[in-house]
């Protein structure tokens, strides 16, 4: 099958694909669903207590201008969002809480957005969809990026104070959580590159940082087993969600290209892993807030997109053929290279919490979903559940509203959610454990 030169509608789907697409798919046992992930400021529109407000509205932040005070408008036309999910057959449902909406100023709780949250889990419930809750996504409170964010150590008790009240406000509806959203990109693109707010380039920063969300996570999951287990809330699973790539040399017999690539993984992949999950620090990564050594991770979370290829110095150089509309490399092996890789280092369940293209004219996003999900299905390896990453196209971070993810189209201006080929196409492989004719 040939990427771009035809549209892989269901029916093209089917017509190369044959009646089951997943003929011995450990993936679709019973206990295995698929799902779709979102992020709150990147969907819900109307908040300005959080930072990607105070940063998008700036001039030039942005591709396209536009800014998070818009987005989907979700927060208003959820119920509607919700019932299109259930129409396309969605059982699982990634999203996060705003903590900017819940705790707009320090230690004050708002509790219409309290409420709003609890209705949103109501109706999930109401419709079939199991949540994963993730309590930070990106975005933090501005009081909080005031104080200087997860930069000083002595912030992430605010963020455990939050994660207590997410758990005793929200735990009656959820039993699995995310406690940070990939970490190593956040540090990274929000410290070192400066491309997300708060804007910083300073690599030494962003490995500060990134320690002290390694510590975050650790005591976030400490707190949520304590305070479940207090409500009574039993077989509570948490996790962070963690971005991987692969990583090639761009010249494979070349031995320095081959180290530098094996340095770049080690440093904003596997030494993070290791602290994260198991409070082992090494070198840049640094144990400042003092936590135990132990197990912090009940299941893996991977959110996976593309190859990183590294020439000289740097990743991002062009290698393979495919490439989405961002120019990420297409490269559908690596979600189970890694799978595998992780699954070694840290035997515990496997849920994909995001993989996804960014494909406006829906040209090969049926392919991609259909070639990740092909090489999970083959793979021993107990992996739970999938996140298509995303339900709907939202403001995607520095790429603004002009990078499409979605299953589902929003025209923005109008906010009408058209479904796309795919988003039918996905239904049908939810509908049948793979395509039927
Ligand atoms: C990962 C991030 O978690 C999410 O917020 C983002 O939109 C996707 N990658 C796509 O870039």
């Amino acid at each position: 099958l040939e990427y771009f030169n035809e549209k892989y509608t269901v029916v093209n789907m089917r017509k190369h694909l044959g009646k089951k697409v997943f003929p011995d798919a450990k993936f679709y046992k019973e206990d295995n669903v698929e799902g779709v992930a979102t992020a709150a400021v990147q969907i819900e529109g109307g908040d300005k207590n959080n930072d990607w407000y105070e940063w998008s509205m700036q001039k030039g932040r942005t591709k396209d201008g536009t800014n998070t005070l818009r987005a989907n408008e979700h927060y208003k036309l959820y119920k509607e969002d919700l019932l299109l999910m259930k129409q396309l057959n969605i059982r699982a449902y990634r999203f996060g809480i705003e903590w900017a909406r819940i705790e707009p100023k320090e230690g004050e709780y708002d509790s219409a957005a309290v409420q709003h949250y609890i209705d949103e889990l109501i109706l999930m419930k109401e419709y079939g969809i199991e949540p994963l809750l993730t309590l930070h996504h990106f975005s933090s409170p501005i009081w909080f990026m005031n104080l200087g964010g997860f930069e000083n150590k002595e912030n992430v008790r605010h963020f455990i104070k939050f994660t207590e009240f997410a758990v005793r406000n929200f735990g009656q509806y959820v039993k699995e959580y995310i406690t940070i959203n990939e970490p190593n990109v956040y540090a990274y693109m929000s410290y070192a590159d400066g491309i997300f707010t708060p804007g910083v380039k300073s690599v030494k920063r962003a490995f500060k940082v990134m320690s002290n969300l390694a510590c975050a996570h650790i005591l976030a999951y400490n707190k949520i087993h304590e305070i479940s287990r207090e409500l009574g809330f039993n077989d509570v699973r948490v996790s962070f969600a963690n971005h991987l790539a692969v990583f090639s040399p761009k010249n494979k017999y070349n031995p320095f290209n081959r180290t530098i690539t094996k340095i770049l993984e080690s440093l904003f992949q596997t030494k993070l892993t290791k602290a994260v999950n198991t409070g082992k620090f090494s070198y840049p990564l640094k144990n400042t807030l003092k936590v135990k050594k132990g197990k912090y991770y009940d299941f893996n979370a991977i959110n996976y997109y593309t190859r990183q290829t590294v020439k000289g110095f740097k990743p991002g150089a062009k290698e393979g053929e495919k490439y989405n509309d961002l120019g990420w490399e297409i490269y559908p092996q690596g979600i189970v290279t890694l799978a595998e890789k992780i699954y070694k280092k840290y035997p515990a369940d496997i849920y994909i919490t995001e993989n996804g293209t960014c494909d406006a004219k829906d040209a090969f996003r049926s392919k991609y979903i259909y070639d990740h999900l092909k090489g999970l299905a083959m793979s021993p390896l107990p992996i739970k559940k999938y996140y298509y990453w995303t339900f709907m196209d939202n403001f995607e971070w520095a790429e603004g509203e002009s990078a499409r993810f979605g299953l589902v189209h929003c025209d923005y201006e109008t906010q009408k959610r058209t479904p796309r080929d795919s988003a039918y196409f996905y239904k049908e492989i939810i509908e049948n454990n793979g395509v039927t004719e």
